[in-house]
Protein backbone atom coordinates (compact mmCIF):
# COMPACT_ATOMS: atom_id res chain seq x y z
CA UNK A 1 0.00 0.00 0.00
CA UNK A 2 1.96 3.43 -1.09
CA UNK A 3 1.81 6.43 1.77
CA UNK A 4 2.91 9.13 -0.59
CA UNK A 5 3.40 12.71 0.65
CA UNK A 6 0.69 15.24 0.41
CA UNK A 7 1.23 18.56 -1.18
CA UNK A 8 -0.62 22.16 -1.72
CA UNK A 9 -2.65 20.53 -4.69
CA UNK A 10 -4.04 17.60 -2.11
CA UNK A 11 -4.97 20.17 0.82
CA UNK A 12 -8.61 20.30 -0.80
CA UNK A 13 -9.01 16.80 -0.32
CA UNK A 14 -7.03 15.86 3.11
CA UNK A 15 -9.09 18.27 4.78
CA UNK A 16 -12.61 16.94 3.46
CA UNK A 17 -10.97 13.76 5.42
CA UNK A 18 -9.78 15.61 8.42
CA UNK A 19 -13.21 17.48 8.86
CA UNK A 20 -15.17 15.13 7.94
CA UNK A 21 -13.62 13.20 10.91
CA UNK A 22 -13.09 15.64 13.42
CA UNK A 23 -15.78 18.16 12.42
CA UNK A 24 -15.49 22.07 11.28
CA UNK A 25 -15.79 23.62 8.62
CA UNK A 26 -13.29 25.33 5.71
CA UNK A 27 -13.10 28.79 4.95
CA UNK A 28 -15.42 29.60 1.97
CA UNK A 29 -12.05 31.23 0.71
CA UNK A 30 -11.01 27.56 -0.15
CA UNK A 31 -9.04 25.37 2.15
CA UNK A 32 -6.07 26.58 4.23
CA UNK A 33 -2.99 24.98 2.72
CA UNK A 34 -0.33 22.84 4.79
CA UNK A 35 1.71 24.79 7.98
CA UNK A 36 5.60 24.68 6.70
CA UNK A 37 6.31 23.04 9.78
CA UNK A 38 3.91 20.20 9.31
CA UNK A 39 4.65 16.98 7.02
CA UNK A 40 1.17 15.60 5.57
CA UNK A 41 1.22 12.03 4.00
CA UNK A 42 -1.46 9.97 3.26
CA UNK A 43 -3.23 7.31 0.75
CA UNK A 44 -4.91 7.74 -2.62
CA UNK A 45 -8.64 6.79 -2.67
CA UNK A 46 -8.03 5.34 -6.23
CA UNK A 47 -5.36 3.15 -5.61
CA UNK A 48 -7.99 0.89 -3.18
CA UNK A 49 -10.58 -1.20 -4.40
CA UNK A 50 -13.81 0.80 -5.00
CA UNK A 51 -11.41 3.99 -4.57
CA UNK A 52 -12.25 7.30 -6.30
CA UNK A 53 -9.86 9.90 -7.87
CA UNK A 54 -9.14 13.20 -5.74
CA UNK A 55 -9.93 11.28 -2.37
CA UNK A 56 -7.61 11.04 0.31
CA UNK A 57 -8.54 7.29 1.93
CA UNK A 58 -6.48 8.12 4.66
CA UNK A 59 -4.08 10.68 6.06
CA UNK A 60 -2.06 12.31 8.65
CA UNK A 61 0.12 15.57 9.45
CA UNK A 62 3.27 15.17 11.40
CA UNK A 63 4.21 18.88 13.18
CA UNK A 64 7.60 19.43 13.65
CA UNK A 65 7.95 20.55 17.51
CA UNK A 66 10.32 20.49 20.24
CA UNK A 67 10.33 19.32 23.05
CA UNK A 68 11.80 20.11 26.45
CA UNK A 69 13.78 16.62 27.56
CA UNK A 70 14.38 17.75 31.60
CA UNK A 71 16.57 20.30 30.46
CA UNK A 72 17.71 19.58 27.48
CA UNK A 73 15.42 19.83 23.92
CA UNK A 74 14.48 16.99 21.37
CA UNK A 75 13.09 16.83 18.15
CA UNK A 76 9.26 15.58 18.29
CA UNK A 77 6.73 14.51 15.40
CA UNK A 78 3.15 15.45 16.77
CA UNK A 79 0.60 13.52 14.95
CA UNK A 80 -2.51 15.79 14.14
CA UNK A 81 -5.23 15.11 12.23
CA UNK A 82 -4.86 11.06 11.48
CA UNK A 83 -7.94 9.91 9.67
CA UNK A 84 -9.57 7.23 7.31
CA UNK A 85 -11.84 8.08 4.87
CA UNK A 86 -15.13 6.10 6.49
CA UNK A 87 -15.59 4.33 2.97
CA UNK A 88 -12.57 2.80 3.78
CA UNK A 89 -12.48 2.42 7.49
CA UNK A 90 -12.17 -1.27 8.65
CA UNK A 91 -9.70 -2.01 5.88
CA UNK A 92 -7.38 -2.50 7.71
CA UNK A 93 -5.41 0.85 6.19
CA UNK A 94 -4.42 2.85 9.79
CA UNK A 95 -1.65 0.08 10.52
CA UNK A 96 0.32 1.07 7.04
CA UNK A 97 -0.69 4.91 7.72
CA UNK A 98 0.88 5.10 11.16
CA UNK A 99 3.63 3.14 10.40
CA UNK A 100 4.71 5.28 7.76
CA UNK A 101 4.09 8.12 10.17
CA UNK A 102 6.78 6.53 12.52
CA UNK A 103 9.03 6.02 9.40
CA UNK A 104 8.33 9.58 8.51
CA UNK A 105 9.46 10.77 11.59
CA UNK A 106 12.63 8.75 11.67
CA UNK A 107 13.54 10.72 8.43
CA UNK A 108 13.23 13.67 9.27
CA UNK A 109 15.54 13.29 12.49
CA UNK A 110 12.78 13.32 15.17
CA UNK A 111 13.97 12.07 18.37
CA UNK A 112 10.37 11.23 19.48
CA UNK A 113 6.54 11.21 18.43
CA UNK A 114 4.10 12.75 20.25
CA UNK A 115 0.03 12.15 19.88
CA UNK A 116 -3.35 12.66 21.37
CA UNK A 117 -5.06 9.18 20.82
CA UNK A 118 -9.29 9.08 20.53
CA UNK A 119 -8.57 5.77 20.56
CA UNK A 120 -5.18 5.07 22.81
CA UNK A 121 -5.31 1.32 22.44
CA UNK A 122 -4.97 1.20 18.55
CA UNK A 123 -1.68 3.43 19.10
CA UNK A 124 -0.47 1.33 21.72
CA UNK A 125 0.20 -1.48 19.29
CA UNK A 126 2.51 0.46 17.67
CA UNK A 127 4.85 1.48 20.62
CA UNK A 128 2.93 5.04 21.71
CA UNK A 129 2.69 4.66 25.62
CA UNK A 130 0.93 7.05 27.60
CA UNK A 131 3.12 9.75 29.14
CA UNK A 132 0.76 12.38 30.98
CA UNK A 133 -2.79 13.28 30.79
CA UNK A 134 -4.80 16.65 30.82
CA UNK A 135 -4.79 18.28 34.16
CA UNK A 136 -7.95 20.63 35.01
CA UNK A 137 -8.67 21.72 38.52
CA UNK A 138 -11.99 23.90 39.71
CA UNK A 139 -10.63 26.83 41.86
CA UNK A 140 -13.31 28.19 44.44
CA UNK A 141 -12.46 32.02 43.69
CA UNK A 142 -13.59 32.98 47.33
CA UNK A 143 -10.83 30.75 48.81
CA UNK A 144 -8.18 33.19 47.08
CA UNK A 145 -9.42 36.34 48.82
CA UNK A 146 -7.30 34.79 51.96
CA UNK A 147 -3.84 35.20 49.83
CA UNK A 148 -2.41 38.45 50.97
CA UNK A 149 -0.57 40.79 48.31
CA UNK A 150 3.23 39.84 47.78
CA UNK A 151 5.54 42.76 47.95
CA UNK A 152 7.54 44.25 45.40
CA UNK A 153 5.85 42.38 43.02
CA UNK A 154 3.24 44.39 40.14
CA UNK A 155 1.37 43.24 37.69
CA UNK A 156 1.58 44.41 33.76
CA UNK A 157 -0.76 43.90 30.77
CA UNK A 158 0.27 41.91 28.25
CA UNK A 159 0.04 43.33 25.14
CA UNK A 160 1.81 42.99 21.10
CA UNK A 161 4.22 44.29 22.60
CA UNK A 162 4.77 42.81 26.26
CA UNK A 163 3.83 39.46 24.63
CA UNK A 164 7.52 37.91 24.09
CA UNK A 165 8.47 38.61 27.75
CA UNK A 166 5.37 36.15 28.29
CA UNK A 167 7.07 33.91 25.37
CA UNK A 168 10.54 33.86 26.94
CA UNK A 169 9.56 33.32 30.69
CA UNK A 170 7.46 30.27 29.35
CA UNK A 171 10.46 28.69 27.70
CA UNK A 172 13.17 29.55 30.65
CA UNK A 173 9.90 28.24 33.35
CA UNK A 174 9.19 25.32 31.34
CA UNK A 175 13.39 24.45 30.50
CA UNK A 176 13.49 21.39 33.20
CA UNK A 177 10.09 20.03 32.32
CA UNK A 178 9.35 16.75 30.12
CA UNK A 179 6.98 16.92 27.27
CA UNK A 180 6.20 20.36 26.83
CA UNK A 181 6.57 22.27 23.31
CA UNK A 182 8.88 24.75 22.81
CA UNK A 183 6.07 26.63 21.06
CA UNK A 184 8.39 27.81 18.21
CA UNK A 185 6.95 29.31 14.94
CA UNK A 186 5.84 28.72 12.22
CA UNK A 187 3.46 26.19 14.27
CA UNK A 188 2.45 28.97 17.30
CA UNK A 189 2.62 32.41 15.41
CA UNK A 190 4.35 35.31 16.87
CA UNK A 191 1.57 37.84 18.68
CA UNK A 192 -1.48 37.74 20.17
CA UNK A 193 -3.01 34.35 20.53
CA UNK A 194 -6.92 35.76 19.41
CA UNK A 195 -10.51 34.48 20.52
CA UNK A 196 -10.33 36.52 23.73
CA UNK A 197 -6.69 35.16 25.23
CA UNK A 198 -5.45 37.43 27.59
CA UNK A 199 -2.74 37.34 30.17
CA UNK A 200 -0.53 39.39 32.54
CA UNK A 201 3.09 39.64 33.86
CA UNK A 202 4.25 40.00 36.93
CA UNK A 203 7.07 41.87 36.89
CA UNK A 204 9.48 43.20 39.91
CA UNK A 205 10.17 46.80 40.80
CA UNK A 206 12.95 46.97 38.41
CA UNK A 207 10.80 45.33 35.39
CA UNK A 208 12.63 41.90 35.77
CA UNK A 209 9.67 38.95 34.73
CA UNK A 210 9.01 36.80 37.63
CA UNK A 211 6.06 34.62 36.28
CA UNK A 212 2.70 35.18 34.24
CA UNK A 213 -0.41 34.00 34.33
CA UNK A 214 -3.07 33.55 31.13
CA UNK A 215 -6.82 33.21 30.42
CA UNK A 216 -9.50 33.27 28.44
CA UNK A 217 -13.05 35.21 29.64
CA UNK A 218 -15.96 32.85 28.51
CA UNK A 219 -18.80 35.18 26.57
CA UNK A 220 -21.96 35.10 28.87
CA UNK A 221 -23.84 33.38 26.66
CA UNK A 222 -21.28 30.32 26.49
CA UNK A 223 -21.93 27.50 28.35
CA UNK A 224 -18.04 26.76 29.32
CA UNK A 225 -17.88 28.13 33.28
CA UNK A 226 -16.75 31.73 33.73
CA UNK A 227 -12.82 31.94 33.48
CA UNK A 228 -10.06 29.26 32.07
CA UNK A 229 -7.00 29.86 33.09
CA UNK A 230 -4.20 28.42 30.99
CA UNK A 231 -1.54 28.80 32.96
CA UNK A 232 0.24 29.99 36.03
CA UNK A 233 3.96 30.02 35.90
CA UNK A 234 5.73 31.81 38.94
CA UNK A 235 9.67 32.00 38.96
CA UNK A 236 8.94 31.23 42.54
CA UNK A 237 6.26 30.10 45.29
CA UNK A 238 5.76 33.62 46.24
CA UNK A 239 5.48 34.86 42.59
CA UNK A 240 2.70 31.94 42.27
CA UNK A 241 1.05 33.34 45.63
CA UNK A 242 1.32 36.35 43.25
CA UNK A 243 0.02 35.69 40.71
CA UNK A 244 -3.29 33.23 42.39
CA UNK A 245 -4.05 36.48 44.02
CA UNK A 246 -4.88 38.16 41.09
CA UNK A 247 -7.29 35.19 40.07
CA UNK A 248 -9.21 36.36 42.96
CA UNK A 249 -10.22 39.37 41.91
CA UNK A 250 -12.36 37.86 39.52
CA UNK A 251 -14.88 36.28 42.46
CA UNK A 252 -16.89 39.30 42.60
CA UNK A 253 -17.91 37.96 38.33
CA UNK A 254 -17.46 34.22 38.88
CA UNK A 255 -17.27 31.87 41.68
CA UNK A 256 -14.84 29.38 40.35
CA UNK A 257 -11.81 29.38 37.85
CA UNK A 258 -10.89 26.10 35.39
CA UNK A 259 -7.57 25.81 35.61
CA UNK A 260 -4.99 24.02 33.18
CA UNK A 261 -2.06 22.18 35.56
CA UNK A 262 0.93 20.47 34.50
CA UNK A 263 1.37 16.84 35.99
CA UNK A 264 2.32 17.76 39.60
CA UNK A 265 2.27 21.26 39.17
CA UNK A 266 3.94 23.48 42.02
CA UNK A 267 0.75 26.07 41.47
CA UNK A 268 -1.44 23.37 43.65
CA UNK A 269 0.87 23.63 46.70
CA UNK A 270 0.18 27.09 47.11
CA UNK A 271 -3.48 27.04 46.66
CA UNK A 272 -5.08 27.88 50.22
CA UNK A 273 -8.00 25.41 50.53
CA UNK A 274 -8.07 21.97 49.75
CA UNK A 275 -11.73 22.40 48.19
CA UNK A 276 -10.42 21.90 44.65
CA UNK A 277 -12.09 19.54 42.42
CA UNK A 278 -11.04 17.81 39.43
CA UNK A 279 -12.89 20.35 36.29
CA UNK A 280 -15.73 18.05 34.41
CA UNK A 281 -15.36 16.39 31.05
CA UNK A 282 -13.15 14.27 29.74
CA UNK A 283 -9.43 14.95 29.70
CA UNK A 284 -7.25 13.94 26.98
CA UNK A 285 -4.09 11.44 26.85
CA UNK A 286 -1.00 12.16 25.69
CA UNK A 287 1.16 9.10 23.86
CA UNK A 288 4.53 9.04 23.03
CA UNK A 289 6.59 6.86 21.02
CA UNK A 290 10.42 6.61 21.14
CA UNK A 291 11.87 6.86 17.06
CA UNK A 292 15.29 7.69 17.60
CA UNK A 293 17.07 5.94 20.93
CA UNK A 294 20.14 7.62 20.70
CA UNK A 295 18.64 11.53 19.99
CA UNK A 296 16.38 11.02 22.93
CA UNK A 297 18.98 9.87 25.26
CA UNK A 298 21.39 12.32 23.96
CA UNK A 299 19.00 15.11 24.06
CA UNK A 300 19.25 15.39 27.74
CA UNK A 301 22.14 16.58 29.76
CA UNK A 302 23.26 14.43 32.29
CA UNK A 303 22.41 15.02 36.22
CA UNK A 304 25.07 16.88 37.71
CA UNK A 305 27.28 14.61 39.79
CA UNK A 306 26.34 10.98 37.86
CA UNK A 307 28.83 9.16 36.14
CA UNK A 308 28.95 6.13 34.81
CA UNK A 309 27.54 3.51 31.85
CA UNK A 310 25.35 0.76 30.94
CA UNK A 311 24.31 -1.43 27.99
CA UNK A 312 20.48 -0.72 26.78
CA UNK A 313 18.53 -2.93 24.96
CA UNK A 314 15.38 -1.70 23.33
CA UNK A 315 12.93 -4.14 21.83
CA UNK A 316 10.46 -3.30 19.19
CA UNK A 317 8.38 -5.64 17.34
CA UNK A 318 5.62 -3.16 16.44
CA UNK A 319 6.83 -2.06 13.56
CA UNK A 320 9.25 -3.57 10.67
CA UNK A 321 12.80 -3.45 11.26
CA UNK A 322 14.38 -0.45 10.18
CA UNK A 323 11.03 1.72 10.00
CA UNK A 324 12.77 3.75 12.75
CA UNK A 325 15.92 3.64 15.38
CA UNK A 326 14.02 2.77 18.50
CA UNK A 327 15.07 -0.70 18.86
CA UNK A 328 19.00 -1.97 19.20
CA UNK A 329 21.73 -1.96 21.60
CA UNK A 330 24.23 0.99 23.07
CA UNK A 331 26.77 1.63 25.96
CA UNK A 332 24.92 4.45 27.39
CA UNK A 333 26.90 6.80 29.47
CA UNK A 334 26.84 10.06 31.69
CA UNK A 335 29.75 12.25 31.81
CA UNK A 336 30.75 15.84 32.66
CA UNK A 337 26.91 16.49 32.52
CA UNK A 338 26.42 15.12 28.98
CA UNK A 339 24.89 11.68 28.04
CA UNK A 340 26.47 9.66 25.20
CA UNK A 341 24.61 6.65 23.23
CA UNK A 342 27.03 4.53 21.05
CA UNK A 343 25.34 1.58 19.11
CA UNK A 344 27.31 -1.19 20.29
CA UNK A 345 29.34 -1.79 16.98
CA UNK A 346 30.02 1.74 16.63
CA UNK A 347 31.21 1.75 20.61
CA UNK A 348 33.40 -1.64 20.60
CA UNK A 349 34.77 -0.62 16.98
CA UNK A 350 36.10 2.81 18.73
CA UNK A 351 36.83 1.69 21.77
CA UNK A 352 38.96 -0.76 20.15
CA UNK A 353 40.90 1.76 17.59
CA UNK A 354 41.11 4.22 21.02
CA UNK A 355 42.98 1.40 22.95
CA UNK A 356 40.59 1.71 25.90
CA UNK A 357 39.75 -1.78 27.57
CA UNK A 358 37.53 -0.62 30.27
CA UNK A 359 33.55 0.86 29.54
CA UNK A 360 32.51 2.02 32.71
CA UNK A 361 34.12 2.28 36.08
CA UNK A 362 32.81 -1.14 38.35
CA UNK A 363 30.90 1.25 40.87
CA UNK A 364 29.17 2.87 38.34
CA UNK A 365 27.39 -0.13 36.31
CA UNK A 366 30.69 -1.28 35.15
CA UNK A 367 33.08 -3.95 35.09
CA UNK A 368 36.77 -3.37 34.97
CA UNK A 369 36.81 -5.68 31.88
CA UNK A 370 34.42 -3.30 29.53
CA UNK A 371 31.34 -5.32 30.29
CA UNK A 372 28.68 -3.16 32.09
CA UNK A 373 25.25 -3.97 33.56
CA UNK A 374 22.56 -4.47 31.57
CA UNK A 375 18.67 -2.87 30.91
CA UNK A 376 16.56 -4.39 28.67
CA UNK A 377 13.52 -2.45 27.90
CA UNK A 378 10.57 -3.24 25.64
CA UNK A 379 9.17 -0.42 23.27
CA UNK A 380 6.21 0.38 25.31
CA UNK A 381 8.60 0.67 28.69
CA UNK A 382 11.40 2.70 26.31
CA UNK A 383 8.86 4.97 25.54
CA UNK A 384 7.77 5.35 28.83
CA UNK A 385 10.86 5.90 30.27
CA UNK A 386 12.81 8.07 27.67
CA UNK A 387 9.78 10.48 28.05
CA UNK A 388 11.48 11.49 31.01
CA UNK A 389 10.17 11.65 34.98
CA UNK A 390 9.20 8.05 35.65
CA UNK A 391 11.02 4.75 36.91
CA UNK A 392 11.89 1.18 35.93
CA UNK A 393 9.36 -0.01 38.57
CA UNK A 394 6.27 2.36 37.14
CA UNK A 395 7.12 0.58 33.63
CA UNK A 396 7.12 -3.27 35.29
CA UNK A 397 4.02 -1.76 37.59
CA UNK A 398 2.19 -1.26 34.12
CA UNK A 399 3.19 -4.89 32.97
CA UNK A 400 6.42 -3.45 30.13
CA UNK A 401 9.50 -5.30 29.92
CA UNK A 402 11.84 -3.59 31.95
CA UNK A 403 14.70 -6.11 33.28
CA UNK A 404 17.93 -4.85 34.42
CA UNK A 405 19.91 -5.92 38.08
CA UNK A 406 19.00 -3.01 41.00
CA UNK A 407 22.18 -1.02 40.34
CA UNK A 408 21.99 -0.82 36.53
CA UNK A 409 18.47 -0.15 36.44
CA UNK A 410 19.13 2.75 39.35
CA UNK A 411 21.32 4.84 36.81
CA UNK A 412 19.02 4.62 33.86
CA UNK A 413 16.21 5.99 36.40
CA UNK A 414 18.96 9.09 37.85
CA UNK A 415 19.55 9.56 34.56
CA UNK A 416 15.95 10.22 33.20
CA UNK A 417 14.59 11.88 36.76
CA UNK A 418 12.89 14.88 36.58
CA UNK A 419 9.34 16.01 36.61
CA UNK A 420 6.52 13.56 34.89
CA UNK A 421 6.00 14.68 31.38
CA UNK A 422 3.28 17.50 31.00
CA UNK A 423 2.14 18.82 27.60
CA UNK A 424 -0.20 22.05 27.50
CA UNK A 425 -0.84 22.16 24.24
CA UNK A 426 -3.75 20.01 22.56
CA UNK A 427 -3.14 19.26 18.51
C1 LIG B 1 -9.67 5.18 14.03
C2 LIG B 1 -9.41 5.02 12.52
C3 LIG B 1 -8.22 5.89 12.15
C4 LIG B 1 -9.05 3.54 12.29
O1 LIG B 1 -8.72 3.38 10.93
P1 LIG B 1 -9.17 2.05 10.10
O2 LIG B 1 -8.43 2.04 8.83
O3 LIG B 1 -10.63 2.00 10.07
O4 LIG B 1 -8.64 0.90 11.07
P2 LIG B 1 -8.16 -0.53 10.63
O5 LIG B 1 -9.16 -1.15 9.73
O6 LIG B 1 -6.78 -0.48 10.13
O7 LIG B 1 -8.20 -1.25 12.03
C5 LIG B 1 -7.15 -1.10 12.97
C6 LIG B 1 -7.61 -1.62 14.30
O8 LIG B 1 -8.33 -0.61 14.96
C7 LIG B 1 -9.54 -1.09 15.42
N1 LIG B 1 -10.50 0.00 15.32
C8 LIG B 1 -10.79 0.72 14.25
N2 LIG B 1 -11.70 1.67 14.57
C9 LIG B 1 -11.98 1.51 15.86
C10 LIG B 1 -12.86 2.16 16.76
N3 LIG B 1 -13.60 3.19 16.40
N4 LIG B 1 -12.90 1.71 18.04
C11 LIG B 1 -12.13 0.67 18.44
N5 LIG B 1 -11.28 0.02 17.61
C12 LIG B 1 -11.21 0.44 16.35
C13 LIG B 1 -9.90 -2.19 14.49
O9 LIG B 1 -10.76 -3.15 15.10
C14 LIG B 1 -8.55 -2.80 14.19
O10 LIG B 1 -8.20 -3.73 15.20
P3 LIG B 1 -7.95 -5.27 14.80
O11 LIG B 1 -6.71 -5.23 13.97
O12 LIG B 1 -7.76 -5.94 16.12
O13 LIG B 1 -9.15 -5.70 14.06
C15 LIG B 1 -10.64 5.39 11.66
O14 LIG B 1 -11.73 4.65 12.09
C16 LIG B 1 -11.00 6.86 11.71
O15 LIG B 1 -10.53 7.64 10.90
N6 LIG B 1 -11.84 7.27 12.67
C17 LIG B 1 -12.25 8.67 12.80
C18 LIG B 1 -11.08 9.59 13.13
C19 LIG B 1 -10.26 9.10 14.29
O16 LIG B 1 -10.77 8.62 15.29
N7 LIG B 1 -8.93 9.27 14.16
C20 LIG B 1 -7.99 8.92 15.18
C21 LIG B 1 -7.77 10.15 16.01
S1 LIG B 1 -6.51 9.95 17.19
Amino acid sequence: MRVRDLGVEDARAYRALSTGAFGGREPATGPRPFNPAETAIGIDSASLPGGVAGVIAAGARIRHDRITVGGGVAACGGVAGLAVHPAHRGNGLFGPLLTAVIARCQAEGMAFSMLYPSNPAIYRRFGYQEVARENEVQVPLGDLQRLRPVPGRRLVPVTEETMPRLRSLYRELTAGDNGMLLREGPLFPDGLPGDGWSAVLLEDAEGHDHGYMSWTRAAEYEAVEGLEVHEILGRTRQDRVALLQSLGSWSTVTAHARVRLRTEDPVLDVLPSGRLQAAPGILGIVMMRVIDTAAALEARPAPAGLDGAIRLVVEDSTVPGGTCRAAGTWIVRAHDGAISAQCVAEYDGQEARAGHAAASRPDQGGSSDGAVGEVRLDIHAASLLLAGGRCMADARRLGLLAEGDPTTARFLDALLAGPRPSVLDAF
